[in-house]
C-alpha cells in the first residue's frame, strides 16, 4: 500500500542542526520510497491536490498522524554490534577487552553452533533492536556458516536493514572456537557472502559484510585473503581498531613490521572507503591521517569503551580530520542495545574528554582537557546516530533522514500528551520523562535524548514496512 505520514518530523539538517518540519506530509510508495514531501499539508489537503498529482486515491493510502507529543524520526543505525553476544547484555564483571572475550564472548558465541540456540538468540536481539529504533544495523555473527545465515534471514523475515558478517578468526582464539586455516575461513566467508546474495539479490535490505574480527586473531594469510576478496566483491568490511592499549601492544608484537594498526589492515587491502572501524580509541596522529586518506569510517562505541574500561574516543578530533564517525553499541562490550543509550553516553564521555585531568581535582590535575571543544552536542549525537551511520555504512543516500528519493526508515517518538487539555490521570507510560508542552522543541529532544527509551519509540518501519508497533 502507498502511505502518508503527517505531523512534526525531525531530522539532522548538518551536524550540529536539526530541523524541524511541522504539519508536513511525507508519502511514501510501495516499494518503501519517499516520494513526495509537501508542507503545510493535513490529510485533507493531501487528498484534495497531493494524491491527484501521484495517482493514488485516498481508499489505497493507510495514514499514519503523529499526534501533538509524538514526532517522526528517522531510524537509527547501529554501526558496530555483535548479535551472538546478546544474551551476555550487562554480565561483563571489571574485566578489560583480552580477558572478556576468553571470560564471556568466545564461550557465548561458540555455543551459537547450536542452531536453535542461535534462532532463539538472534530473534531476540533483532526484535529487541527494533524496539529501540534501530532500523539499520552493522552485525557481527559468529565463525558458524549456518548460523551466521541464520542471522541474515531473520533479518530479511523481520525486516531490519542489516550487514550480517560471518566473524573469521584463525588465531588467538580458543581451540573450540577457532577457523582453522585461512583457507578454510575464507570458504566459509565466501559460503556465507552466496547465500546471503541468494536471499536478497539486490541487496535490498540485507548485505554481507567481511569481518576479520581484529588484526591479532587474523593470520596474514586470513587478512590477506580478505582483501583480496573485498577487491573482487567490493563488499563491505568491519573490524576492531586500538580498542585497548594491551590489544595494541599485541598488534605491534605480532606485526612488528607495521607503522601501526591502521597500517596492517592498509598493508593487506583492508582500509578503504567501504571500511567500518570500531573503536579507534588510542590512534596515533598519522595513524587517523591514514585512515582519513584512505576514507575509512568509525564506529564509535561509548558504553562499550566505558564498560571495558578501554578508553574515551576522541570523537571531535576524527571529525575534524574529515572522518565520518557513526554510533555503535557494541553489544555486549556495551551493556545496551539502544542507539539513544549511546548516543547519550557519546555526551558524557565528550564532556570526560572536555575535562581532561580537571576531573580528577586536586593536585592530579595534570592532564590537560581536550577543552570546550570536544564536547557533543545533543544535536551532533543525533546526527552521528542518523546521517553520521548512514555515511559509515554507505548508504548516505537511501537512509538516515527525511528526503525525496530516499527510503523510509523511521521511528514515530512519543514524549507524551501535551498541552493544558490534557487530564492528569490521562497519563500513559511514556517513561522517565515528564513533558509539560511549554518545552520548545529543542528541550523536548533534549529530554528524549537523555531521559528517553524504548518506551517512546512508537512503531518503527524500514523500507515502509512497519516493523514494529509499541502495545
Ligand atoms: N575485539 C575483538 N573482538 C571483539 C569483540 O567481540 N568485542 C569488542 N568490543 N572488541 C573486540
Ligand atoms: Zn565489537
Amino acid at each position: 500500500r502507498n502511505q502518508i505520514f503527517i505531523g512534526t518530523f525531525i531530522h539532522s539538517k548538518k551536524l550540529d542542526e536539526l530541523e524541524y518540519l511541522h504539519d508536513t506530509a511525507i508519502c511514501v510508495d510501495k516499494t518503501g520510497k519517499i516520494i513526495a514531501i509537501e508542507p503545510q499539508c493535513d490529510q485533507k489537503k493531501a487528498e484534495m491536490s497531493l494524491y491527484p498529482t501521484l495517482g493514488w486515491s485516498a481508499a489505497d493510502v493507510a495514514v499514519t498522524i503523529a499526534k501533538d507529543g509524538q514526532f517522526f524520526f528517522p531510524g537509527f543505525i547501529d554501526t558496530h554490534v555483535h548479535a551472538p553476544q546478546y544474551p551476555n547484555v550487562g554480565v561483563f564483571g571489571k574485566s578489560t577487552l583480552l580477558d572478556w572475550l576468553n571470560t564471556y564472548t568466545f564461550p557465548m558465541e561458540a555455543s551459537l553452533s547450536d542452531l536453535s540456540k542461535a534462532r532463539k538468540v538472534y530473534t531476540r536481539c533483532i526484535r529487541r533492536t527494533l524496539a529501540h529504533g534501530t532500523t539499520t544495523a552493522a552485525y557481527y555473527a559468529t565463525i558458524h556458516v549456518p548460523a551466521t545465515n541464520l542471522l541474515a534471514d531473520l533479518c530479511l523475515s523481520m525486516g531490519q536493514r542489516a550487514f550480517v558478517g560471518r566473524v573469521c578468526m584463525d588465531r588467538m582464539g580458543p581451540d573450540y572456537y577457532l577457523d582453522e586455516t585461512a583457507d578454510e575461513a575464507l570458504a566459509a566467508s565466501r559460503a556465507s557472502i552466496e547465500h546471503i546474495r541468494g536471499i536478497d539479490p539486490g541487496f535490498a535490505l540485507v548485505s554481507p559484510i567481511l569481518t576479520p574480527r581484529f588484526a591479532p586473531a587474523c593470520s596474514e594469510g586470513a587478512l590477506a585473503g580478505l582483501g583480496r576478496l573485498q577487491r573482487e566483491t567490493g563488499l563491505p568490511v568491519q573490524t576492531h581498531i586500538s580498542e585497548n592499549r594491551s590489544e595494541v601492544g599485541l598488534v605491534r608484537e605480532l606485526f612488528p613490521r607495521s607503522r601501526h594498526y591502521a597500517a596492517v589492515y592498509d598493508e593487506h587491502g583492508l582500509l578503504g572507503p567501504r571500511t567500518i572501524l570500531a573503536h579507534a580509541v588510542h590512534l596515533g596522529d598519522d595513524e587517523a591521517d591514514l585512515i582519513a586518506a584512505r576514507g575509512a569510517k568509525v564506529a564509535h562505541c561509548p558504553c562499550s569503551n566505558s564498560a571495558l574500561t578501554s578508553g574515551e574516543a576522541r570523537v571531535r578530533w576524527l571529525l575534524d580530520k574529515g572522518i565520518a564517525v557513526g554510533l555503535g553499541t557494541d553489544m555486549s562490550g556495551g551493556y545496551s542495545p539502544s542507539v539513544l543509550e549511546a548516543a547519550r553516553l557519546a555526551t558524557l564521555v565528550s564532556n570526560h574528554l572536555a575535562m581532561g585531568g580537571e576531573r580528577r581535582g586536586g593536585e592530579d590535575a595534570s592532564a590537560p582537557g581536550e577543552g570546550e571543544r570536544a564536547k557533543l552536542s545533543f544535536e551532533e549525537v543525533l546526527y552521528l546516530a542518523t546521517r553520521g551511520g548512514a555515511e559509515v555504512v554507505g548508504l548516505q543516500d537511501r537512509i538516515g533522514g527525511f528526503r525525496v528519493g530516499m527510503e523510509w526508515d523511521a521511528q514515530l517518538v512519543s514524549l507524551g500528551a501535551l498541552g493544558d487539555d490534557v487530564a492528569e490521570d490521562d497519563m500513559q507510560d511514556y517513561g522517565n520523562m515528564d513533558v509539560f508542552g511549554w518545552e520548545n522543541w529543542d528541550e523536548r529532544v533534549a529530554k528524549w535524548v537523555y531521559t528517553g527509551d524504548d518506551r517512546n519509540t512508537t512503531m518503527v518501519w524500514v523500507r515502509g514496512r512497519l516493523v514494529h508497533e509499541r502495545k
